[in-house]
């Protein structure tokens, strides 16, 4: 007879992006990693076999689960795609740059030329990427948005060929980095679920009971 698996690997991405300008300016947005680590935890205590790419954060390192450290979208691009053939589920948490500047200076750049050096360049759509050669591999992302929140989450769960969305809303008086609690929409090409209000616990539970059932 053969046996169902329902241990999975599970490669997992956290926190922010950091893009240099110079040796001590960067780059970055309000992650926190708290949604992803949550994620790696909870799965590692399902039983799951977890690698968390994490960004800079200050959480500690949880015992069990392998931590790769990245700072830039290209750095974790790489982490990623080493990890890809490994991985049957991989969850994209990590709040992804979208630009980097072209050239990253090797001396701290003066302040009157700051200016005139800074140039960006967009950074690969990793997620996308991945989309493109998942196969039957489960693939989870994140989407973060002010306006046309559920609308604007579906679109992205299909031009990204993903399996789940977190759709999780931010406006003035509802920031979801660092709380406790968020506002999330659950959503997959057939269906979606709104949560509100909902510890970011319970709704980490949630989304791995779906991504077993998938
Ligand atoms: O397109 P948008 O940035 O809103 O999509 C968010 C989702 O895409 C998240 O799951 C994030 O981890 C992922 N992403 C990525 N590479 C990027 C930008 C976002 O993997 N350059």
């Amino acid at each position: 007879m053969k046996l169902k698996k329902s241990a999975l690997n599970v490669l997992i991405s956290a926190g922010p992006t950091r893009e240099f300008i110079d040796p001590v300016r960067f780059i970055s947005n309000s992650s926190t990693g708290t949604f992803g680590y949550l994620l790696a935890k909870t799965a590692k205590q399902l039983g799951h076999n977890i690698v968390l790419l994490m960004g800079p954060s200050n959480f500690k390192p949880i015992p069990g689960i392998e931590t790769i450290n990245f700072i830039s979208a290209l750095d974790l691009k790489k982490q990623m795609d080493d990890y890809f053939d490994w991985a049957d589920c991989i969850i994209c948490s990590a709040a992804v740059g979208d630009f980097r500047p072209v050239i990253r200076a090797k001396h701290k750049i003066k302040k009157n030329q700051m200016m005139a050096r800074i140039k960006l360049r967009p950074n690969p759509d990793i997620l996308k990427a991945l989309g493109k050669k998942k196969k039957n591999k489960i693939l989870v992302g994140f989407a973060l948005e002010s306006e046309n929140l559920l609308k604007n989450a579906q679109a992205k769960l299909k031009a990204k060929n993903l399996d789940l969305i977190i759709a999780n809303q931010i406006d003035s008086d509802k920031n979801p980095f660092g709380s406790g609690l968020t506002n999330a929409y659950l959503i997959d090409s057939a269906d979606f679920k709104q949560y509100d209000n909902i510890s970011k616990a319970k709704l980490v539970r949630i989304i791995l009971d779906r991504i077993s059932s998938l």
